[in-house]
Parts: C-alpha cells; sequence; structure tokens
C-alpha cells in the first residue's frame, strides 16, 4: 500500500513549492532528492557534522533532523541561494575560493550556511568568536585554518561593501 502524503508548501530560496510528502522523510532527503537542490550534503545523518546545514527563517538548522513536513510554512535558504543573480559568487564563497578553504567541499555548503547566519548577526567576530560558531561543522580534509582566514576575509569584505 502507497504512504499517504502530507502537503506542505515551503519557500526556498525564494521559491515557492508545493508537495505531498510521506510523514518520514527528512528535510535533507526532500531537499536533494524531491527539489533537486543537491548542494545540501548529508554526512553523519545525526545532527553532528553540519554538513546538511541550511537557513530556516533565517537560523541554522541540521535538515537532517528535520522531517520535511516540519519545514511546511516556512521560508528555508540553502546553498545554492547564495549565488548572485548573474552567478557572481557571494563574499563568502569568494573568500573560500581565494583563502582555499576547501579540498573535496564536502562539508562547504554546511559551513557557509553556518557563517551567513553567523556573520549577519555579527558582522566583525573576533577569530575566537568565529571558531567558535564554526566548532559545530566539521571538515575532514582542510583543516579549519584556512577556513577560518577566508571567514574573517569574508566578513571584512562585506563590512567594507555595507552602506
Ligand atoms: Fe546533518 Fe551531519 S548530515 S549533521
Ligand atoms: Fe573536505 Fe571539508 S573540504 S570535508
Amino acid at each position: 500500500m502507497q504512504p499517504e502524503g502530507h502537503d506542505i508548501e515551503l519557500s526556498v530560496n525564494g521559491v515557492q513549492y508545493r508537495r505531498a510528502v510521506e510523514a518520514r522523510m527528512l528535510l535533507s532527503d526532500f531537499l536533494r532528492h524531491e527539489l533537486m537542490l543537491a548542494g545540501t550534503h548529508v554526512g553523519c545523518e545525526q545532527g553532528v557534522c553540519g554538513a546538511c546545514t541550511i537557513l530556516l527563517d533565517g537560523a541554522p538548522v541540521r535538515s537532517c533532523l528535520m522531517f520535511a513536513v516540519q519545514a511546511g510554512g516556512h521560508d528555508l535558504f540553502t546553498v545554492e541561494g547564495l549565488i548572485g543573480a548573474s552567478g557572481e559568487l557571494n563574499p563568502l564563497q569568494q573568500a573560500m575560493h581565494e583563502h582555499h578553504g576547501l579540498q573535496c567541499g564536502y562539508c562547504t555548503p554546511g559551513i557557509l550556511m553556518t557563517m551567513t547566519a553567523f556573520l549577519k548577526q555579527n558582522p566583525d567576530p573576533s577569530e575566537l568568536e568565529l571558531r567558535e560558531a564554526l566548532s559545530g561543522n566539521l571538515c575532514r580534509c582542510t583543516g579549519y585554518q584556512n577556513i577560518v582566514d577566508a571567514m574573517l576575509k569574508a566578513a571584512e569584505m562585506m563590512r567594507a561593501a555595507a552602506p
């Protein structure tokens, strides 16, 4: 017997979607497999690694720890939403690129989303504050120094561009 679907409506990166989803479907799977937004990565699927981090109403959440039905009625923002209208990298992406803040890139979307929320809240963080904010995102390969350097640079670029 086909499991019953639950109708949900939600906005992702400013686009409105309506879908019927199974109650057990994880939000990370919904984004990746239903909406084909595979930039949200899945690592541990138990809330530890941070690879699946997205913004829900502006706050970073682990999409592997939520069901898709719980996201109904909310505004989501994923890594795909960071790119500019003409395809240009945003300051966080640009700084990651310039400071070699990634190798395999698996952790990168989660880090970018965590930092998007953090730098909005704290545009001029100390290195220690930034490291604390990053502590929920694990990287297996780069080592954190370049990521920290990149994010401090991104903060500087955004402050310089602020009106
Ligand atoms: Fe969600 Fe690791 S996949 S925290
Ligand atoms: Fe490979 Fe972070 S760049 S896990």
